[in-house]
């Protein structure tokens, strides 16, 4: 089958993409390639996708819609789309909130629209984030909450992809899915989070910022579990018509618009994580206690009951072990 990825040279992007080049399936990566974090570590993920034969790609703007529509018009069997081109971050939303509309507003509606010029078009699955939950104090976060109080522009972006789906996904019966990753982490991951900048600057001695003086937890989930989620629902589009009891049971909605969590279902500290990075790289810490930072939320935990009914979603990656990998790629990848 022929799947559209946006964000390809992307860290979820590029995982994705590889697994179902690895499958045997077509992969047509979009991606701009921006420079929100170092380039070279993008082109490299690129290289590795593009000794499958069955992957193409295009340096694209989403938030073009002629560019966009040309790629569409050029793969016509498009089966799925799997969009998760973004600008990530909640700081950097602080600093230039325009890329975030830009990208995550304009770019998601461009995205919604070229699925629509899809004529065999089966499923549209797209990026959210736990971030969404904002000031939600239920814990875990579950898919049923109300998530009107986001605490970040980048919060806010995604929850209205969600909002502009739902109403796509009514207006014109398309089946679409969007899932709220949990702090996800893992081999070619992403400089500008926690778990690759902690270890880099823990091997280079330089000192770590431990924001909130470290009463901060979070929901880690190892990217190969993110790939397995996303591959399992991707199979399972919600049905388009008459909505069966057990349908309606999810998400409550009888539009072919889903919502799931994908995490780890399991919180940790910061301080339990800075120690299996200090155990990883066998290095110690020197830690900077820094106070709350504007955007961030205090704690993140993911309720994945739905995500375990509906398509087996199960995570298997301890963070200790996930974090023993990340460090083995770091090493091998910087040579150092
Ligand atoms: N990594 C996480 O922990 C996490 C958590 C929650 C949600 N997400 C979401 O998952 C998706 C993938 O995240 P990621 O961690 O792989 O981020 P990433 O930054 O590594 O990948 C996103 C890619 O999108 C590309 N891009 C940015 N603007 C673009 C544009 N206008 N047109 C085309 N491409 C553009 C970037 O060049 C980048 O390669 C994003 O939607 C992100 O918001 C990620």
């Amino acid at each position: 089958m022929k799947v559209l990825v946006t964000g390809a040279a992307g860290f979820i992007g590029f995982h994705t993409a590889k697994a179902l080049l690895e499958r045997g399936d077509q992969v047509v990566g979009i991606d701009l390639m921006t420079d929100y974090y170092d380039v070279d570590l993008k082109k490299a993920r690129l290289s590795v996708l593009e000794e499958f034969v069955g992957f193409s790609f295009y340096k694209t703007d989403i938030s073009k819609q002629d560019d966009v529509f040309s790629v569409i018009l050029e793969h016509q069997d498009i089966e799925y789309i799997i969009h998760l081109a973004a600008q990530p971050g909640v700081r950097y939303s602080l600093e230039n909130p325009y890329a975030y509309i830009e990208t995550n507003v304009m770019g998601h509606l461009v995205m919604l629209e070229a699925a629509l010029k899809c004529p065999d078009l089966q499923h549209f699955v797209y990026a959210s984030s736990s971030s969404v939950y904002g000031e939600n104090d239920r814990l875990p976060f579950n898919p049923d909450d109300c998530v009107i109080r986001p605490v970040s522009l980048y919060a806010a972006t995604k929850a209205s992809d969600e909002l502009i789906t739902r109403t796509y996904s009514h207006l014109h019966k398309l089946p679409a899915t969007g899932l709220r990753f949990f702090t996800v982490y893992g081999p070619w991951g992403r400089p500008d989070m926690a778990a690759y900048s902690f270890v880099r600057d823990v091997m280079n001695d330089t000192p770590i910022k431990v924001f909130n003086h470290g009463d901060m937890r979070r929901d880690f989930t190892y990217i190969d579990d993110i790939v397995d989620g996303i591959l399992s629902v991707l199979a399972l589009p919600a049905a388009v018509g008459e909505v069966s009891k057990d349908e309606l049971t999810v998400n409550n909605d009888h539009v072919p618009h889903r919502v799931y969590n994908l995490g780890n279902n399991k919180t940790e500290c910061l301080k339990d994580f800075i120690e299996i990075i200090e155990a990883a790289t066998g290095k110690k810490a020197q830690q900077v206690m820094e106070p709350m930072q504007k955007g961030d939320v205090k704690e993140t935990y993911a309720d994945i009951t739905l995500s375990r009914k509906v398509f087996g979603f199960e995570p298997k990656v301890s963070l200790k072990e996930g974090m023993t990998r990340f460090v083995a790629w770091y090493r091998d990848f910087y040579n150092c």
